[in-house]
C-alpha cells in the first residue's frame, strides 16, 4: 500500500494506545528486528477475529509480542492465544509485553521451533496467524490447516515479501516458501483465501471443509 494512505488508514483507524506504543518502543530499544506488523494490520487481525468470535488463537513467532497484544485484545476474557517463538530473547521481551498489557492470563507462549511445537497442539483452533520464518512456510501451511476448526481463519503475513513474491530471479528458500504458502492457500480446495494488501501482504482464508 502507498505509505501516505497506510498513514492515513492508520491515524484514523490504527491510534494505538500507550500500552502498544510502549511496546513498540521497547521492542525498537532492545533492537529486535524491525519486522513487527504495522497497527493498520494489528487493528484488522483484531477485527476479523472479533468477526469470528474467536476465542483460541494459535500464532507461529511471537517475535516481541506486539502482534500478540492485538490478537489477545480481540478475544474474550476467557479466550486464549496460543503463541510459539524459538528465540529466547525475543520470548522473554514477548512475555513482559504480555504482563504489561496485562494479558498474561489470556496467552500461553511456548519457546521453541515451531516445527517440535506444532504436533504437540490439540486441534480446533478458530483462527492461526502465520509469521514466522518463511523457508517452512509450506509446512506451516499444512499444520495450520490440519490445527484448524472448520469455518476457522488462516492468516499469514509477508504474501508480498517486499515484491519477491513476484521476482523469479529470487530464488532464495525464504521466497520460495512464500510464494509455495501463497501457492497452496490460493488452490486448496479446503480453503477459500485471498491476499489482502495491508504492509506486507496478508493472506486471510476461511477453512470451508475437513
Ligand atoms: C521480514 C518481515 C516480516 O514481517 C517477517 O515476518 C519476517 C521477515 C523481513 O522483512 O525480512
Ligand atoms: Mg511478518
Amino acid at each position: 500500500m502507498d505509505e501516505r494512505l497506510q498513514q492515513y488508514v492508520t491515524e484514523l483507524f490504527a491510534v494505538e494506545d500507550p500500552i502498544l506504543a510502549a511496546i513498540r518502543a521497547r521492542h525498537a530499544a532492545a533492537e529486535l528486528p524491525p519486522i513487527h506488523i504495522s497497527p493498520d494490520e494489528g487493528k484488522l487481525l483484531g477485527l476479523l477475529l472479533l468477526a469470528i468470535q474467536a476465542s483460541t488463537v494459535l500464532e507461529i513467532g511471537s517475535l516481541g509480542g506486539y502482534s500478540g497484544v492485538w490478537l489477545a485484545r480481540a478475544l474474550p476474557a476467557n479466550g486464549r492465544l496460543t503463541t510459539i517463538e524459538k528465540d529466547p530473547r525475543h520470548a522473554r521481551i514477548a512475555r513482559q509485553a504480555f504482563a504489561e498489557a496485562g494479558l498474561e492470563a489470556r496467552v500461553r507462549l511456548i519457546e521453541g521451533a515451531a516445527l517440535d511445537v506444532l504436533p504437540t497442539l490439540t486441534p480446533g483452533f478458530d483462527a492461526v496467524f502465520v509469521d514466522a520464518d518463511k523457508e517452512p512456510l509450506a509446512q506451516y501451511f499444512d499444520w495450520s490447516m490440519r490445527l484448524l476448526r472448520p469455518g476457522g481463519l488462516l492468516l499469514c503475513d509477508n504474501a508480498f515479501f517486499h515484491g519477491a513474491a513476484i521476482d523469479p530471479a529470487d530464488r532464495s528458500g525464504a521466497a520460495e516458501g512464500v510464494r509455495a504458502f501463497n501457492r497452496l492457500a490460493a488452490n486448496d480446495p479446503r480453503l477459500v483465501a485471498t491476499i489482502v494488501p495491508v504492509r506486507d501482504g496478508l493472506v486471510v482464508g476461511v477453512k470451508v471443509k475437513e
